[in-house]
Formats: structure tokens, C-alpha cells, sequence
């Protein structure tokens, strides 16, 4: 699959690097050095290049979103027309100190992206685990038991994705519903953004739902 990153921190870099790692094309874009990117690329070790949102996101058979709330409209404006994309988005509506939802109860940053870009198919995806623990799940996924990652959206095949590219780094896809279901997804991310950050176990945290 062709995945167009569009942010590449903690986030884009990390998840955009394994992608590569699964046999993905990946092409990072948007951060403030271009050398950072192409670092990325090369380190992917996979078929990886740096590339502009544009050529990201055009060239892109999904595109993951993994930019600061406060630069979404940003990157989508430089990414320029995503109709039909699937669309995956781990960014969550952070105010600018990162300390709570700007959107919450009656909306949720998926809802309020969809709104934006009501022609791209997008998926809540990746946002409730921290960026540290993805390369020691991605090493684990060859285990029999693999953590949980909850994923919602209004469109199945875009979800069929989202929930491959959630197997690929090595997690178990939790299918939680409709788009909608991000108005319970982003703040359950708060509760793991505590334990992970200001726990005394370290940011290394993934979390397992088990139906007995
Ligand atoms: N970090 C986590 O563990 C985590 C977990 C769950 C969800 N999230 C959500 O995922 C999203 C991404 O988080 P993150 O931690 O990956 O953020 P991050 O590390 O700050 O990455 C954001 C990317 O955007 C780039 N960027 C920012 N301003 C820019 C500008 N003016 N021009 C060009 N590029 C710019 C950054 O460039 P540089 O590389 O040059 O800094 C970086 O590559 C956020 O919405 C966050 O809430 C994060």
C-alpha cells in the first residue's frame, strides 16, 4: 500500500517507519527540516522517501494525519484535495499546551476532521496509545497475544484499512463503531496519556480488552 504521512514527530515518524518496516511505500512529509524527512526515509529501511504534503497525500492510497491539533488546517491545506482518500487520523483536538480536549462530549476532533473533508473517508486510528510503546509492539507482533488498538469510522472499507495497518505494527484491531465513537476514544487517551506520563511505569504503556 501506497501511505502518505502527513506530520512526521513522534507520531508520523514512528508509525510511518514501521509501516515502511511492514513492506508499506511510504512517503514522510511536514516537519520543519526537509533533512529530518529524508533522515526518516533512510533510517525506514524499507521503500521510504521524503516528499511534500502534496506529493504525500496525492500519491497515497491512505494518508496517516499525525499533526498538532492547531496545525491541521495547515497540512490540509498544503496536501490539497484528499476526496476519496482513506484518511487515518491519530491527531487528537489538543489545545496548545497539550493539557485538555478543545472538543469533547458532543463532538470529537474525528468528527470535527470529517466535517472539514466530507469527501475523504476517515478513520480514528493509532491516538490511544503513546508514540513510545509502537516499536516494542511492532517487535512483539509475531506473539500470540497482541494489545488491543480501538479504530472507528463510518466507512467499511476504509476501515478494512485502518484495521490492516493496525496489524501490521502488531496490534489486535478493536473495532468500535462509528466515527462518532472518537467522542469516547480521544478522552480515553487522556486516561492513558496519565498512566503513561505520569505514572511511575514509564511511557512504554498499551492497553488489551479481553471478553471472557
Ligand atoms: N506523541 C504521542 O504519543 C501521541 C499519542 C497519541 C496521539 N497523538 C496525537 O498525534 C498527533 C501528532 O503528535 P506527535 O506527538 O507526533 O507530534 P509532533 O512530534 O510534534 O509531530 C508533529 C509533526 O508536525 C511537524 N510540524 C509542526 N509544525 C510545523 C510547521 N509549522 N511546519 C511544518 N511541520 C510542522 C513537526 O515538525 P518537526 O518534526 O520539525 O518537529 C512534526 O514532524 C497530535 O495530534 C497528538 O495529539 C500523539
Amino acid at each position: 500500500m501506497r501511505i502518505g504521512i502527513l506530520g512526521s514527530g513522534l507520531m508520523g515518524g514512528k508509525l510511518g517507519t514501521l509501516f515502511a518496516r511492514a513492506g508499506h511505500d511510504v512517503v514522510f512529509s511536514y516537519a520543519r527540516s526537509e533533512q529530518k524527512l529524508k533522515k526518516l526515509a533512510r533510517d525506514a529501511k524499507g521503500k521510504a522517501r521524503a516528499g511534500t504534503p502534496r506529493q504525500a497525500a496525492q500519491e497515497a492510497d491512505a494518508i496517516l494525519l499525525a499533526v498538532h491539533w492547531s496545525r491541521v488546517d495547515d497540512v490540509l491545506q498544503q496536501a490539497g484535495d484528499v476526496s476519496g482518500k482513506v484518511m487515518v487520523s491519530c491527531s487528537l483536538p489538543m489545545n496548545a499546551d497539550d493539557s485538555d480536549l478543545v472538543i469533547a462530549h458532543t463532538s470529537s476532533g474525528a468528527e470535527a476532521l470529517a466535517k472539514k473533508l466530507p469527501k475523504a473517508r476517515v478513520v480514528s486510528a493509532f491516538g490511544t496509545v503513546p508514540s513510545e510503546v509502537l516499536f516494542d509492539v511492532f517487535e512483539a507482533r509475531r506473539r500470540a497475544t497482541k494489545p488491543s488498538l480501538v479504530y472507528c469510522g463510518d466507512d467499511a472499507s476504509s476501515k478494512q484499512v485502518a484495521a490492516q495497518l493496525i496489524r501490521d505494527v502488531g496490534f489486535d484491531p478493536v473495532d468500535a463503531g462509528p466515527l462518532r465513537i472518537a467522542r469516547y476514544t480521544e478522552p480515553f487517551t487522556l486516561l492513558i496519556a496519565q498512566l503513561a506520563y505520569e505514572g511511575d511505569q514509564g511511557p512504554e504503556l498499551a492497553y488489551r480488552f479481553e471478553w471472557r
